[in-house]
């Protein structure tokens, strides 16, 4: 199984690349923001409780996420592996999935870090704004994703760099450009 997460601040490109990464390798994606923009579109009791909270640009509870994951994971047994969209974003998170892959004997071939200065995150998040309309991509929505993605979520580079599972990704050059350099990675890793 290729079980991968792909890792990286708010508008890195996480969900560009996965949509390619899924259809080349035949995955299934597991994107924590898409399920929770989807709980709130359908209005259910998740929904409810999620909507003030992404809305602020800040995290959810790690129970609240771990919940959606381990839906996800049991109603998908016989696949090629998991890419992971936005998660983990704790090291509670990361220490939770660990745990679960390997109860399943699948343990995470890699964390795919896509870095991408600040300057050029803003822009791209203020130019989807306008195509997409997503609620949190504002300027003092986009502080506070930053601010959250700065004290709770890079730590978890370091507890993967200590499993000499970290990898690097340049992500400030085109989408294919970046794809062709995480299709090289995972050519290594796959196996
Ligand atoms: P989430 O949906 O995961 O959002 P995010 O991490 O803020 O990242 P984005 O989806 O904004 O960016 P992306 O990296 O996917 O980039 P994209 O490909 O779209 O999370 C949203 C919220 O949900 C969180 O704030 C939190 O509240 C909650 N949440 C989610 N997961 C959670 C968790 N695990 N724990 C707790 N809370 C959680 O690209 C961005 C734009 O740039 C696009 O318009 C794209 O077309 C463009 N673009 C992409 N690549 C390039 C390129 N190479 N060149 C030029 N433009 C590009
Ligand atoms: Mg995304």
């Amino acid at each position: 199984m290729l079980n991968i997460a792909l890792f990286g601040p708010p508008g890195a490109g996480k969900g560009t690349q996965a949509k390619r990464i899924v259809e080349k390798y035949n995955l299934v994606h597991i994107s924590t923001g898409d399920m929770i923009r989807k709980e709130i579109a359908d209005d259910t009791e998740l929904g409810k409780i999620a909507a003030d909270i992404i809305n602020r640009g800040e995290l959810l509870s790690d129970d609240f996420v771990v919940r959606l994951i381990e839906n996800s994971i049991a109603t998908h047994k016989e696949v090629n592996g998991f890419l992971f969209d936005g998660f983990p974003r704790t090291v509670t998170q990361a220490e939770i999935l660990d745990k679960m892959l390997e109860k399943e004997g699948t343990p995470l071939k890699g964390l795919l870090c896509i870095d991408v200065p600040f300057a050029e995150l803003k822009r791209r998040m203020l130019e989807r704004a306008k195509i997409e309309g997503r609620a949190d991509d504002n300027e003092e929505v986009i502080e506070n994703r930053f601010k959250e993605y700065n004290s709770k979520t890079v730590h978890v580079a370091n507890y993967y760099k200590k499993k000499d599972l970290y990898i690097d990704i340049e992500g400030d050059r085109t989408m294919d450009e970046v794809f062709d350099s995480i299709v090289e990675v995972l050519e290594k890793i796959k196996d």
